[in-house]
């Protein structure tokens, strides 16, 4: 990952600029980053704030030899990647906040959205974007609450060039390990720095709005969430609304 690696100067959204690349046939393992992204993308539609050298933004295309179904676990991977190597650098207690965000305390600090371009039911290709604040020390007022920098957290300016070599050479690691899959010891791995597991959560049934505990995750990377009567169901990232974090 990042033998071809491709550093720009400003951007509408890394994501959107690989996927150019990866239609018109750049290798496995390409990465693009920047210093700033005029409309970074979000989970949702949201926007994502990347602001000139405030935030390390970059995103990493995969040809992975997989039908569509099986690309799941790549976010959760990528997800776990990142924390282990922002603990491993910074010292702080990131966590994971199911699905794919990593966060402190209760406030995020970095997002990760995956896209893919599948054809004929075959993956060609599978985008993923991370974002993690380094640099900033405010935030708009709507986030601000539930946003937080390494910068914020640490007190300490960390060089981006070498958090991205940080954090690419983990990701490689983790995908290499487990082959793009979350076996057993992913998964273990995974939950015991989730701040999610334990938690209560909430997803609607037709029009009720029915609460659960969240107690583990699949190898899918769904939420395992157990009901009071003490029924388990798998939910995906869209249906389910964390409490508290
Ligand atoms: C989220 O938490 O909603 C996901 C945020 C993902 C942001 C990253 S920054 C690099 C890449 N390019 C984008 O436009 N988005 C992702």
């Amino acid at each position: 990952i990042g033998n071809n690696l491709i550093v720009l100067d400003s951007v509408g959204s890394t994501n959107d600029y690989l996927k150019r690349l990866g239609s018109d046939g750049c290798e496995n393992g390409t990465v693009v980053t920047t210093r700033e992204q005029k409309s970074g993308k979000g989970r949702l539609g949201r926007v994502w704030q990347s602001k000139r050298d405030e935030n390390l933004a970059f995103s990493i295309l995969l040809r992975p030899k997989l039908a569509p179904k099986d690309v799941t676990p790549i976010t959760p991977l990528a997800g776990l990647a990142v924390c282990k190597a922002l603990r491993k650098t910074t010292g702080l207690d990131c966590r994971i906040k199911w699905p794919n965000d990593i966060i402190i305390g209760k406030k995020k600090l970095v997002g990760i959205l995956t896209e893919m371009c599948a054809e004929f039911d075959a993956v060609e290709y599978v985008i993923t974007g991370i974002g993690v604040n380094v640099d900033q020390i405010e935030f708009p007022e709507e986030i601000a609450y539930k946003a937080t920098s390494i910068l914020l957290e640490t007190g300490r300016h960390y060089d981006k060039n070498r958090l991205l070599a940080a954090l690419l050479g983990q990701i490689e690691r983790e995908f290499t390990r487990y082959n793009l899959e979350l076996p057993p010891e992913a998964l273990e791995e995974y939950v015991s720095l989730c701040a999610t597991i334990g938690r209560s959560v909430t997803f609607k049934k037709g029009e009720r709005t029915v609460s659960g505990a969240a107690v583990g995750v699949t190898a899918a990377g769904e939420l395992r969430v157990m009901l009071s009567d003490g029924t388990v169901r798998t939910l995906n990232a869209g249906e389910v609304t964390v409490q508290g974090i």
